[in-house]
């Protein structure tokens, strides 16, 4: 098929993340089947050699390892073609310093989308921004190839990188611990317990009845799930 003939798609949460392969600063990539089993943060960016992406590119670079330890991998996607993604990522390690960031070697895959291929299949280009360019789209995947949270950033606004680590954490402990986790939530801090299913379990949750649960009313629970159990049953060293 004809690459402009591919729709432009975008895919919701709950959805099967659409499938490509693609040529990349790694290799070829077939995804998500290559990713099987592992969490994927898959990212977009407007350009090679612009000053908040290269920002990006070497934070996302110096938090690899703790979204490895998560089990999860770094893809990052623009536009542009394998040779100027090679340059790019070479002349960010030889010469490029953002805070106390230097000598940054980006080691996960960047997708050459010239085509726009990917990049229509995933709704990351948006003409009221740029028709030429990506935006700054974040696809979280989980080990099953659905997607579980998707976040929207415009070219002139660099990503809180610490942020999207700290979604994948909170996602991973709902899936792992069943519930759910309340606003601005760290690892460590109490977490939500689902809502009661019936009015008995809210009148036992509201007497005190359950243990390690606290209800500030009988739809707000909260129980302790202490970061060293998190990182027992999640991370990997
Ligand atoms: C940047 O990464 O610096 C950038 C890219 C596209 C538009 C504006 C800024």
């Amino acid at each position: 098929m004809d690459t402009t003939e591919v729709p432009v798609t975008m895919p919701r949460i709950g959805d099967p993340a659409p499938a490509f392969t693609a040529r990349t600063t790694q290799g070829d990539i077939s995804f998500p089947g290559d990713y099987a089993g592992e969490w994927v943060v898959l990212f977009s960016h407007p350009a090679d050699f612009t000053p908040v992406c290269t920002s990006e590119f070497m934070t996302f670079a110096s938090m690899e390892g703790d979204f490895r330890r998560y089990n999860t991998r770094l893809v990052g996607l623009s536009v542009d073609g394998l040779y100027s993604h090679i340059a790019w990522l070479r002349t960010i390690q030889e010469k490029m310093v953002y805070r106390d960031l230097k000598n940054v070697e980006v080691t996960f895959p960047l997708i050459d989308d010239v085509s726009m291929d990917v990049a229509r299949r995933y709704g990351m280009i948006m003409p009221g921004e740029a028709t030429t360019q990506a935006v700054r789209a974040v696809f979280v995947i989980d080990p099953a190839g659905v997607v579980r949270a998707i976040v929207y950033y415009p070219l002139s606004l660099g990503r809180n990188v610490a942020e999207l680590l700290r979604m994948v954490v909170a996602l991973q402990t709902a899936d792992e611990f069943g519930v759910a986790t309340p606003a601005d939530w760290l690892p460590g801090e109490p977490v939500i317990v689902p809502p009661p299913g019936s009015c008995g379990t809210a009148k036992e949750r509201m007497d005190g009845e359950v243990e390690g649960v606290e209800c500030v009313d009988w739809f707000f629970c909260t129980k302790d799930l202490p970061e060293t159990l998190i990182e027992e049953r999640l991370t990997r060293s």
